[in-house]
């Protein structure tokens, strides 16, 4: 079968129309019929080799919706019509002591969709249906699509950053990943305060559920810390004053850094010895608690707010991602 695509042929290049071919899916492969794909800030990451791994050409799209139209013959937790999911993860062994422990997302043989195999920029994919996860019928495919990356990347986050309720919760960068996390922990019963560049996502952040939000300036510090946080998040992927935001962390505080930026980080001993502050860098989540992730995004309605915009228009809608104009997270989607 050919797949019409759209791929970045070399580092950094626009996209342009690509056919590839795949087999029909066998054993546990299945082929999915794309509705809609949600655009990540990884996508760009990928598209420009910021870290190091790209495999050209890249088709992105690793928040994809789509519908089962052919399983393989091992398939049995998924039927063709099913409404799915895929997310960053393509692939894992299923058989080391992380995968059998449900981390199948530190598996140190974690394959990713758009570098290991190719993305869902396309008509049709053929993938691993280990990890295509049913969609609740309660979530509009139009706004599915970026749970399955920004959503379970920050709800694992916070939760393995020690996100219960009740707490003070922080929240730097209000991107794809930032505003589903402000839902998140809000939704959930948490105080919610809000660091951003952007005035005008200040100005929102009440209505993503905040309670606060302070502007920091591109580049520059937070003010000096006024309240104290059980988990403080960072989506941005850029470098920040990391000392800065420790002060704002209460003591046994954690640190939950998800953003990627393209440099290593610094932190000053005495400020997390102190207060025995702790820092967690974490990737995507588990299948286990993409579930879960779901199933609650469900019972407490949250929703990523998207701007639509059809496959053709995907170089602009990467380029709006780029310049920080999309409020809060693009989605492509077929007309
Ligand atoms: N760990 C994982 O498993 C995982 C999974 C998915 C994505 N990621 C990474 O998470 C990061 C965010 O992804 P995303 O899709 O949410 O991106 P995004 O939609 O572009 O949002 C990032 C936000 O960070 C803030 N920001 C950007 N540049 C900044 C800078 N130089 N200084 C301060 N703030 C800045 C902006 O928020 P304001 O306008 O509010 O300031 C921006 O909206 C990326 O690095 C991505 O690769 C990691
Ligand atoms: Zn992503
Ligand atoms: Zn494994």
């Amino acid at each position: 079968m050919q797949i019409q695509a759209l791929a970045a042929l070399e580092k950094g290049a626009k996209l342009q129309p690509y056919t590839y071919e795949t087999p029909s899916p066998k054993g546990h492969r299945c082929l999915i019929k794309v509705h809609a794909c949600g655009i990540c800030h990884s996508d760009l990451h990928i598209i420009d080799d910021d870290w190091g791994m790209s495999n050209y050409p890249i088709v992105p799209g690793h928040e994809v919706i789509g519908e089962v139209v052919e399983v393989g013959e091992q398939v049995t937790h998924l039927q063709v019509g099913d409404r799915v999911g895929m997310g960053w993860q393509a692939s894992a062994c299923m058989q080391c002591k992380d995968c059998l422990r449900g981390n199948e997302n530190l598996c140190s043989n974690h394959q990713p969709l758009i570098v290991s195999e190719y993305g869902g920029f396309s008509d049709y994919l053929n993938v691993d249906s280990r990890f295509a996860f049913p969609i609740p019928d309660g979530i509009k495919t139009e706004v599915a699509g970026p749970l399955l990356c920004a959503g379970i990347t920050v709800y694992s986050g916070l939760r393995y950053g020690g996100m219960t309720s009740g707490q003070e919760i922080g929240i730097i960068g209000v991107g794809g990943l930032g505003h589903l996390a402000v839902k998140f922990a809000s939704r959930l019963g948490n105080r919610v305060t809000v660091f951003t560049t952007s005035q005008d996502k200040a100005e929102f952040a009440k209505q993503l559920g905040a309670v606060d939000a302070i502007v920091v300036e591109r580049g520059g510090s937070p003010p000096p810390a006024d309240r104290f946080f059980s988990v403080l998040l960072s989506t941005v992927p850029a470098s920040i004053d990391w000392a800065g935001y420790a002060e704002y962390l209460d003591a046994d505080g954690t640190l939950s850094i998800v953003g990627v930026p393209d440099e290593n980080i610094s932190l000053p001993l005495f400020s997390m010895l102190m207060k025995r502050r702790r820092i967690l860098a974490s990737v995507i989540g588990g299948r286990a608690m993409m579930r879960e992730m779901l199933s609650v995004a469900e019972k407490y309605q949250i929703e990523p707010i998207v701007e639509t915009f059809p496959f053709e228009k995907a170089n602009e809608a990467l380029e709006r991602v780029r310049n920080n104009q999309v409020r809060y997270r693009a989605v492509l989607t077929k007309q």
